[in-house]
C-alpha cells in the first residue's frame, strides 16, 4: 500500500452551507472535487493522528465511492479507527449517536437530506464534531477557508474496502469496524422512551398507523424498532427498503411530497397515526386521522408533555427554536417557566445550547425536532415521543392538539416556498425587503401595526459568536409575524421562504383553515416582497 501525494487545484464553490457542502452528484463526480473537500476538512482538524472517525450515510447514489475515497484518505491522514454503518449506512441522528457513544473524535456524514438523489440528483456531506452535531460555522468557515488554497491532497492507493461484513478490518495502520446501523441507535431509543406502553398501543387491535420511510434511510430502523421491538404490525413501515435513487421520490416529509402517507392518513378508512422521515432520517411528519400536525405545534406539544416519556420526566432544562419556527413552544415554555431561545436557522445553533445544559428540546418548523440525546434533529425519536404521549394518554392525536390550543391559544402557522427562483432576482428581492425593514415600524397594515422589523442576528450566549444575515422579519403587535430567508440548502437557483403566523387566543377559531386564517397576512407578505410580480409565479411552489 503506498500513501499518494496528489497535486491539485482549489474549487471556489466548496463553501458549506445550512447543513454541509451539497451538490449535484455531477459536481460530486468532478475527479478531485470530493477529495479537495474531504483534505479541506482534515486539514481543518489539524491534528488526526491516532483519532476515531465515524463515518456513514444515506445510501444514497455515490455513498458507497465516496465512503471508499474517505476511508483511503482516512488512512492517509493518520485517524487510527473508523466506524463505518454496514454497508455505508448510518442515519444522521444514528451517527450522532454512534459518535457520542463511542467517544469519537468527529464523523463524516455522507447526505443530501431531503434532496432528491440518483445520477441526476444531490450528494452531500458534512462534518460533525465529537459532541456528535454539526460543525459550528467557526469550523465550516476554517473549512471553507482551506478549500480556497488547496494543493494537494493525501490517499492510500488500496484495495476497496468490503462494507457489507460486519467486523474489523484494517486499511494500512488504521483499524476500520463495521457496525450495525441500527443497534446502537435502538438500545437510545428502548432507554428513553415507555415502550412496554408503546408495545402494548402499537400490538392491540384498537390502534392502527402507518411509517413512511420514503424509500431512504430509515427503513431498517423503522422495521427494527416499529415492527420488531414494538410489535406494530408486519406492513406498518410503508417504502421500507432504501434505494440509491429513493425510487424517485423527494423523501421530504410533508404534506406535498409524502404523498402516499397523506394519501392513506386523509382517506375514509385512515389509520389512527401516520409519521413519516425524510432521506437521511432527521426530520419527521407527525398526522392524525385525517389530521396533520405542524412541526412548530409538534414542538409545543411534546415540550408539555415531555415528562410523559422516562428519559424525561424530570423536565426540561430549557427549550429553543428556530427563528422562524412559530412562538407555540413560547407560551409552553412560559407555562413552564423554563427558558426559550431563538436561534438561526439550521441545527448547528442549538449545539452550545445543549452542551451546556441550557436546553432539552429543540424543533425547527422545518420538519426537524430533537433533544439532547444526540446533537442531530432526529425523525424515529419524535415519532416515538409522540407513541409514547398517545399511550399514556389514551387520547388521539387531534383530541390533543384541541386541548393544547383550549389551554395555550393557537399559533396558526403557514411557509411558502418558491423555489428555483433566478438567484439575481431572489438577492434583488432580499435587497429590497432588507431597505424596508428600516422604515416599517411603526406602520399599519389593515388593523395590525408592525412592532419591529429587522435582519435577524444572533449572538451566541455561550461563545459569543455573531451571525448575521439571518433573516428579515417583521413583528407585529398582536404577536403575529412574517419573515422573509433565502435558503443555504438548495442547489439549483435560489428558494425563497416566506414564513407567516398569528396568534389566536379564541377557541371557537380554532379549527378554522390555515391559509385562510393567515390570508391577509399572507398578502402583505407577497405585496411586500412583490415576489409574484417579480417572478411571474403566482403560487409558491411548496406550501407547508
Ligand atoms: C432547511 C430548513 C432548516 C434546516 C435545514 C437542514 O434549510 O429550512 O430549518 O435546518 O434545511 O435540514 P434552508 O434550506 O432553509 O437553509
Ligand atoms: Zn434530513
Amino acid at each position: 500500500m503506498t500513501l499518494r501525494t496528489v497535486p491539485t487545484k482549489p474549487f471556489d464553490d466548496q463553501k458549506p452551507g445550512t447543513s454541509g457542502l451539497r451538490k449535484k452528484v455531477s459536481v460530486f463526480q468532478q475527479p478531485h472535487y470530493l477529495e479537495n473537500f474531504v483534505q479541506a476538512i482534515f486539514n481543518a482538524l489539524e491534528n488526526c493522528k491516532g483519532k476515531t472517525l465515524v463515518l456513514g450515510g444515506d445510501g444514497r447514489f455515490y455513498n458507497r465511492q465516496a465512503i471508499q475515497t474517505i476511508l483511503k484518505m482516512a488512512a492517509a491522514a493518520g485517524f487510527g479507527r473508523v466506524l463505518v454503518g454496514h454497508n455505508g449506512i448510518l442515519s444522521t441522528p444514528a451517527a450522532s449517536c454512534v459518535i457520542r457513544k463511542h467517544s469519537a473524535f468527529g464523523g463524516i456524514i455522507l447526505s443530501a437530506s431531503h434532496n432528491p438523489a440518483g445520477t441526476d440528483g444531490d450528494f452531500g456531506i458534512k462534518y460533525n464534531t465529537t459532541n456528535g452535531g454539526p460543525a459550528a460555522e467557526k469550523i465550516t468557515d476554517a473549512i471553507y477557508a482551506r478549500t480556497r488554497y488547496l494543493q494537494r491532497y493525501y490517499i492510500l492507493e488500496a484495495d476497496d474496502v468490503p462494507l457489507d461484513t460486519l467486523g474489523q478490518t484494517r486499511l494500512g495502520e488504521m483499524r476500520i469496524e463495521i457496525i450495525d446501523s441500527v443497534y446502537d441507535y435502538a438500545e437510545m431509543m428502548e432507554s428513553l422512551f415507555n415502550f412496554a406502553a408503546i408495545r402494548q398501543l402499537c400490538s392491540g387491535n384498537t390502534f392502527n398507523m402507518r411509517f413512511d420511510a420514503m424509500h431512504a434511510v430509515t427503513g431498517p430502523y423503522a422495521h427494527e424498532i416499529l415492527e420488531k421491538r414494538l410489535g406494530a404490525p408486519v406492513g406498518t413501515v410503508m417504502n421500507g427498503t432504501p434505494l440509491e435513487d429513493f425510487g424517485g421520490g423527494h423523501p421530504d416529509p410533508n404534506l406535498t411530497y409524502a404523498h402516499d402517507l397523506v394519501e392513506t392518513m386523509f382517506s375514509a378508512q385512515a389509520p389512527d397515526f401516520g409519521a413519516a422521515s425524510d432521506g437521511d432520517g432527521d426530520r419527521n411528519m407527525i398526522l392524525g386521522k385525517r389530521f396533520f400536525v405542524t412541526p412548530s405545534d409538534s414542538l409545543a406539544v411534546i415540550a408539555a408533555n415531555a415528562r410523559l416519556a422516562p428519559g424525561y420526566h424530570r423536565g426540561l432544562a430549557g427549550v429553543a427554536r428556530s427563528m422562524p419556527t412559530s412562538m407555540a413552544v413560547d407560551r409552553v415554555a412560559q407555562a413552564l417557566n423554563i427558558d426559550c431561545y431563538e436561534t438561526p436557522t439550521g441545527w448547528k445553533f442549538f449545539g452550545n445550547l445543549m452542551d451546556a445544559g441550557r436546553v432539552t428540546l429543540c424543533g425547527e418548523e422545518s420538519f426537524g425536532t430533537g433533544s439532547s440525546h444526540i446533537r442531530e434533529k432526529d425523525g424515529l425519536w419524535a415519532v416515538l415521543f409522540w407513541l409514547n404521549i398517545l399511550a399514556v394518554r389514551q387520547q388521539s392525536v387531534e383530541e390533543i392538539l384541541l386541548e393544547h390550543w383550549g389551554k395555550y391559544g393557537r399559533n396558526f402557522y403557514t411557509r411558502h416556498d418558491y423555489e428555483n427562483v433566478d438567484s439575481s432576482i431572489a438577492k434583488d428581492i432580499m435587497a429590497q425587503l432588507h431597505t424596508h425593514m428600516a422604515t416599517l415600524a411603526g406602520k399599519p397594515f389593515g388593523t395590525r401595526r408592525v412592532a419591529y422589523s429587522d435582519d435577524f442576528s444572533y449572538t451566541d450566549p455561550i461563545d459569543g459568536s455573531v451571525s448575521t444575515g439571518q433573516g428579515m422579519r417583521i413583528g407585529f403587535e398582536d404577536g403575529a409575524r412574517i419573515v422573509f430567508r433565502l435558503s443555504g440548502t438548495g442547489t439549483e437557483g435560489a428558494t425563497l421562504r416566506i414564513y407567516v403566523e398569528a396568534y389566536e387566543a379564541d377557541i371557537a377559531k380554532h379549527t378554522q383553515d390555515t391559509q385562510h386564517a393567515l390570508a391577509d397576512l399572507i398578502g402583505i407578505a407577497n405585496q411586500l416582497s412583490g415576489i409574484r410580480e417579480k417572478t411571474g409565479r403566482t403560487e409558491p411552489t411548496v406550501i407547508t
